[in-house]
């Protein structure tokens, strides 16, 4: 049996791999140097063509291109009327934004637990979380495999909730045959460079309903509108504008959106090579009982972001911990995705307890995202399958 390199062994590859990065081709470059020769930097014409771009690629009727993700969150709860004392539901297994956005508007994040096999959050479990303060659900459609949208549509139809999906990992995939962005009431996006594509920074709304479309549009921008139908008071000659609401400055830049352009012409090639590196990833570690492989619903035909790799902890010798070390020893550089977002003081500060959550408290303990993304060459994924067999079988529960 191989030994691992964190027992003295040799690594399964010579140069360091991470777990993410961006692919940039001559294409991107030529995007983003044509608008820094142009004349406008930002609120050009770059910004309606990459929302064009967005409601084609998903069918939602509009877009609102913005600087982040978390941007795109606030925004969403802004839009969806999330005030002081309302809750808002959603799953301890994301990144901090997507309770954040619930902070940022005075309401209370409430974590409902995951599908153990699956990751998302348990629509099972949604209902008995609402209550009469319950204003949204924040569904994070975690890796890029689609939350379960028909049920979680039905839940918060029949209680008078906005559904606000947050979409960070999802752009390309599809549910039930139309696309994420389409569906909830609200999709968020985000473009950061680990992300299937990216903007460098960057972040979208979609959404089909009108009257949350020029809400986002609002908020995007301080308040501030140049539509007369909007304004409060007669306008005052051609260069009149009213701050009607409380907004941000959450513009993307043309530099941004040209960039972004640019990517999602390759979607489809980083769409197709991510499937191929997950599928050979899955067939070599189902055959390994030490590992348990992410449960995939039919419904989601999936764009996966992140590869998680799970340990079960009763079979091997050693926890994630020394798992994850030891993958570092074989030049394979992992990271967690994602710790329970009610760990953190800020949190606790806030009253909420380890406990509340079992299935993502278990996760977290035994999961660690794997090198996943379009660069990667037939050698490194099968690099990466050599050390993580290696570090299984070596310390596999005898
Ligand atoms: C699930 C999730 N939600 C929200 C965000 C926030 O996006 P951004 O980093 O673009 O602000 C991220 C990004 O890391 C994310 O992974």
């Amino acid at each position: 049996m191989k030994k691992p390199a964190i027992e003295g062994g040799i690594p399964a590859r010579e140069t360091k791999i991470y777990y993410g990065h961006q692919y940039i081709d001559d294409a991107d470059i030529q995007a983003v140097v044509e608008v820094m020769k142009s004349d406008n930097l930002t609120c050009g014409p770059k910004i309606g063509e990459l929302e064009e771009k967005l409601c084609r690629l998903t069918g939602a009727r509009y877009a609102v291109v913005c600087s982040n993700g978390t941007a795109a969150l606030h925004m969403a709860a802004m839009a969806a009327g999330i005030t002081e004392g309302d809750e808002v539901i959603t799953t301890p297994i994301t990144f901090a934004a997507s309770a954040n956005c619930a902070l940022y508007c005075g309401a209370r994040p409430v974590f409902v637990d995951i599908d153990p096999e699956t990751y998302n959050i348990d629509p099972n479990k949604v209902e008995a979380a609402i209550t009469e303060r319950t204003k949204a659900i924040v569904a994070v459609d975690f890796t890029g495999q689609s939350v379960e949208l028909d049920r979680l549509v039905e839940i918060s139809r029949k209680h008078g909730l906005k559904l606000i999906e947050d979409g960070a990992h999802v752009i390309g995939t599809t549910y039930k045959g139309r696309a994420n962005g389409s569906i909830s009431d609200m999709t968020t996006f985000s473009f950061h460079p680990v992300k299937t594509v990216t903007g460098g920074e960057g972040g979208a709304v979609l959404t089909n309903d009108e009257m949350l479309y020029k809400k986002l549009l609002l908020y995007r921008a301080h308040g501030i509108t140049r539509d007369e139908a909007q304004m409060e008071h007669e306008t005052d000659g051609p260069w009149y504008y009213e701050q009607v609401a409380l907004g941000y400055n959450y513009r993307m830049t043309d530099i941004q959106a040209a960039l972004l352009i640019s990517q999602l012409d390759k979607l489809p090639l980083f769409r197709q090579r991510r499937k191929e590196i997950v599928a050979r990833y899955n067939e070599a570690f189902a055959r390994l009982p030490m590992l348990f492989v992410q449960k995939e619903i039919p419904d989601s035909d999936t764009t996966r972001h992140l590869y998680i790799l799970r340990i079960v902890p009763e079979k091997l010798t050693i926890d994630r911990k020394r798992f994850f070390e030891a993958l570092a020893a074989e030049n394979v550089c992992c990271n967690v995705h994602y710790i329970p977002t009610y760990y953190f003081p800020y949190y606790e500060k806030l009253g909420f307890q380890k406990g509340l959550c079992p299935n993502a408290e278990k996760l977290y303990a035994e999961m660690l995202s794997l090198p996943l993304y379009y660069g990667m060459t037939d050698a490194d994924v099968e690099s990466v399958i050599e050390a993580v067999t290696k570090i299984a079988l070596y310390y596999e529960k005898k």
